[in-house]
Parts: C-alpha cells; structure tokens; sequence
C-alpha cells in the first residue's frame, strides 16, 4: 500500500542518515596562537606557516586519521615578499609556508589523529631539543612553559635555542638507535634528564612514552599556545 510503502521509504531515508553520520570524519581544527612578546613564526606539517605577532592566532584544519603531524615555533625570522628567507631556529627549509618537518632544536607539538579505538594521541617533544615554550589543550592540557634556553647547559646551547643531547652529539644512546634502539636498551641520560626536570609533561628522549603521551577523542580540536 501507499502507507507501508512511504513508511518503508522513510525508514531507509534514516537508515541512511544514520549510517552516513557515523562514517563522517571530520577534520580537526588547531587554533596557534603565539603569546611570546617575540613575533613567532608558526609551522605546521601539515598545514604551512604563518607569522604571528604577539596575541594573533592562525587556525588551521588537519584532515581525520593524519599521523605524525607536527607544529612549532620559528623565532628570528625574515621572509622576503614570496616567503623565501630564513629562521634562527625552526627553520623549515627557508619558506614562510612550510612543507615539511623542521630545523633542530625546536619544542614540537606532535600527533596523531583517529588511531587505536578512535583515539587522537600528542604530545610535546623536547627529543631534538627546545626553542619556546608551548602548551597544547584539548581534553587535557599538557605544557613546556619553563625557558630552558635561559638554563641550558654550554654545550647544547645555539643561538634561540638548547639542543637536546640527541641533536648535539648524535649518539646511539642519546638517540636510541642501532643496539639502543628498544624501551629496555634506552634509558634517560643526565641530557635527557636535564630536559625532563624542566618539563616532566614533554618526551625528553625517544622511549619516554610512559609520562609524555596523552590522549583525547577522536574528533578533539586543539588550541596551541606559544608562551603560554
Ligand atoms: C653529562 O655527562 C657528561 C659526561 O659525564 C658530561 O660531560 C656532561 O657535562 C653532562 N651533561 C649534563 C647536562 O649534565
């Protein structure tokens, strides 16, 4: 009849909906903003570059399921008028609108988006050193806010910034490759742990998952804070 026949219709019109709600993957928004009193240099793999005077922000959308993403500050930058110059630290292959990963040391926000049971996985990585403070918020806010530049050791130390003890020597224990390249084999270092006492929250080596990796959602937005 007409009636079971409109009413059968409907019920496929919602069955679809349903469905078609269900597989929607929606991107993710992460808000930058740069408190520093510094102009700060935005960069984001993926998601290009942006120069951020104190207080401005730059939103930028990163598609569901993106996996090793990451965003950092650029300081002491000059940008010719087609974006082509060079950065004192963070220096993303000398273009404004970064493509790809950056020059060492810089404090990273990392992530991973829609992973293990629709789970968004990031953090802050000092593993090849720092430049600014940041913090990351979203379910949880996770932050690197001490200014290490001011306190690190002589030997780590470049202009904007403190390499890790990774970066500087290039050590198989400090960077846990060839025979340390496991959880057991790769321990913390007085390097490490001198990243780690200024930042309990941030990665201070490359197995130092336990007290350094955080979750929220799948579907989370995420506010970065330079400075704050
Ligand atoms: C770590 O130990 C090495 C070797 O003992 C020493 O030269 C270096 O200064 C130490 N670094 C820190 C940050 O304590």
């Amino acid at each position: 009849s007409m009636a079971t026949a409109m009413a059968l219709s409907i019920a496929l019109t919602a069955t679809f909906l349903f469905f078609l709600q269900g597989l929607r993957v929606e991107a993710a928004t992460f808000e930058i903003t740069n408190q520093c009193a510094d102009t700060v240099w935005a960069a984001a793999s993926p998601g290009g570059g942006s120069q951020l005077a104190k207080g401005q922000s730059w939103s930028i959308q990163v598609p569901a399921g993106t996996t090793s993403g990451r965003i950092w500050g650029r300081t002491g930058c000059s940008f010719d008028g087609n974006g082509r110059g060079t950065c004192q630290t963070g220096d993303c292959n000398g273009m404004l609108n970064c493509q790809g990963y950056g020059q060492v040391p810089a404090t990273l926000a990392e992530y991973s988006l829609n992973q293990f049971q629709n789970q968004d996985f990031y953090d802050i990585s000092l593993v090849d050193g720092f430049n600014l403070p940041l913090s990351i918020s979203s379910c949880k806010t996770i932050g690197c806010l001490t200014d290490i530049n001011s306190a690190c050791p002589d030997d780590l130390k470049v202009p904007g910034g403190c390499k890790s003890g990774c970066a500087r020597y290039n050590k198989p224990e400090y960077c846990c490759t060839d025979g340390y390249n496991s959880s057991d084999k790769c321990k913390p270092t007085n390097y490490s742990m001198f990243f780690k006492d200024k930042c309990p929250q941030a990665y201070s080596y490359a197995f130092d998952d336990a007290t350094s990796t955080f979750t929220c959602p799948g579907g989370s937005n995420y506010k970065i804070v330079f400075c704050g």
